[in-house]
């Protein structure tokens, strides 16, 4: 089969599956708790994709180039049985990494049978070490130290975690010199986001936005950071390495310096839709195809007319106007 690239030359190499739009967490940022209240109603679980199919797809994905698969959410770890998904995950010929993203706080309940199913990666969202703060921006009042020892107990079985930071201006930037002290001293990545306008409902600006220059320059004043290599193309994160003790930290620039152009993810919602882009308005509904009993061709073929139609470039285009005008995708429906 010759490379599948869409319109802009971008081939596929990466799938985010969502395996269910449910999260134990309200975040301001993803899923503010005055939209996501206790009447809001989430998909009806015979309208997720079940594990054979979820299976299938990835398999049919890895045969048109991609190469890393990421388990998302909502929060992954609801999903009832995630790891026996994984283990048939990681066996799929031509995927070569696994990743899963997670709160983490189920983890203590699910990360030794993740890690027996063969599990590595494990990605982990935590936005402040103060708990007001985080408590704040959680939604729940959960604290920092519960996730703290999470991360430790997963570490010590041998996961490789990295930690997300969302900054929102006027919320968390007092926290980005302790978190990034912190994970420094464990030797674990911290990653900085810029705060983006997933959806619609998340109150998003250019004012509340935190660029990686302004936090490269608040490290900078404190600790010697260098630029580290790229490991892969379309590595989302850039990364730098501090000079004292090796360790890295990274930042994700959706907003002040956007990645589109090697731009290689597609992602799979809990209900089987097939998005091209994270803010996209709708996605294309391949659970219709595979219960109407379709072949592996006729989802490859479709699959591919998606893709090569594929013109997606959202970070390079945002503006106010179309922060606030477009109609876009909730994060906690495709995870990030
Ligand atoms: P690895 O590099 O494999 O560790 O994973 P990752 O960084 O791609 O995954 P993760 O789920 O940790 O994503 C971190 C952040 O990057 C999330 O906020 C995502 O929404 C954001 N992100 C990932 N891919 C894209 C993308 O294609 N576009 C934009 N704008 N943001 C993205
Ligand atoms: N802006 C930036 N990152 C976000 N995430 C969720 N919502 C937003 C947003 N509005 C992040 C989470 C998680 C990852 C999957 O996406 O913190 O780390
Ligand atoms: Fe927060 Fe992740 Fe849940 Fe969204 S899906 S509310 S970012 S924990
Ligand atoms: Fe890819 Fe869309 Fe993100 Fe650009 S905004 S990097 S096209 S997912």
């Amino acid at each position: 089969m010759s490379e599948m690239v869409d319109k802009l030359g971008r081939p596929i190499r990466d799938l985010r599956i969502s395996v269910t739009d449910r999260c134990n967490f309200r975040c301001t940022y993803c899923m503010p708790k005055e939209v996501f209240g206790d009447d809001y109603a989430f998909l009806p679980k015979d309208q997720l994709l079940s594990f054979e199919e979820i299976e299938r797809f990835a398999q049919i994905f890895a045969d048109l180039g991609v190469k890393k698969l990421r388990i998302t959410g909502g929060e992954p770890l609801m999903r009832k049985d995630i790891s026996i998904l994984v283990g048939k995950l990681l066996k799929i010929d031509g995927i070569e990494d696994v990743g899963l993203t997670t709160n983490a706080v189920l983890l203590r309940q699910h990360a030794q049978a993740l890690y027996d199913a063969g599990l590595r990666r494990l990605n982990i969202s935590l936005d402040a070490l103060n708990p007001e703060i985080f408590g704040a921006i959680n939604g729940r009042g959960v604290k920092p130290d519960f996730i703290l020892s999470n991360i430790d107990f997963a570490q010590k079985i041998g996961f490789e975690i990295k930690v997300n930071m969302v900054v929102e201006k006027g919320v968390n930037e007092s926290e980005i010199i302790p978190m990034a002290t912190y994970f420094k001293e464990r030797g674990i990545m911290l990653r900085f986001i810029e705060f983006m306008d997933v959806g619609n409902d998340n109150g998003w600006s250019f004012e509340k936005v935190v660029t990686k220059k302004e936090i490269y320059h608040m490290l900078r004043e404190i600790y010697d950071i260098e630029p580290a290599e790229q490991h892969y193309y379309g590595e989302v994160a850039k990364r730098y390495r501090y000079q004292d003790n090796g360790a890295e930290v990274g930042f994700i620039t959706s907003v002040s310096e956007s990645f589109c152009s090697t731009c290689t993810r597609a992602r799979l919602s809990s209900d089987g839709k097939l998005f091209t882009c994270l803010f996209a308005s709708d996605g294309f509904d391949l659970k219709a195809l595979i219960r109407s009993g379709k072949t592996d061709e006729a989802l490859v073929e479709a699959i591919q007319n998606v893709w090569e139609r594929r013109t997606d470039r959202y970070s390079d285009e945002r503006t106010e106007q179309t922060a606030i005008n477009r109609k876009k995708i909730g994060m906690g429906y495709i995870g990030g």
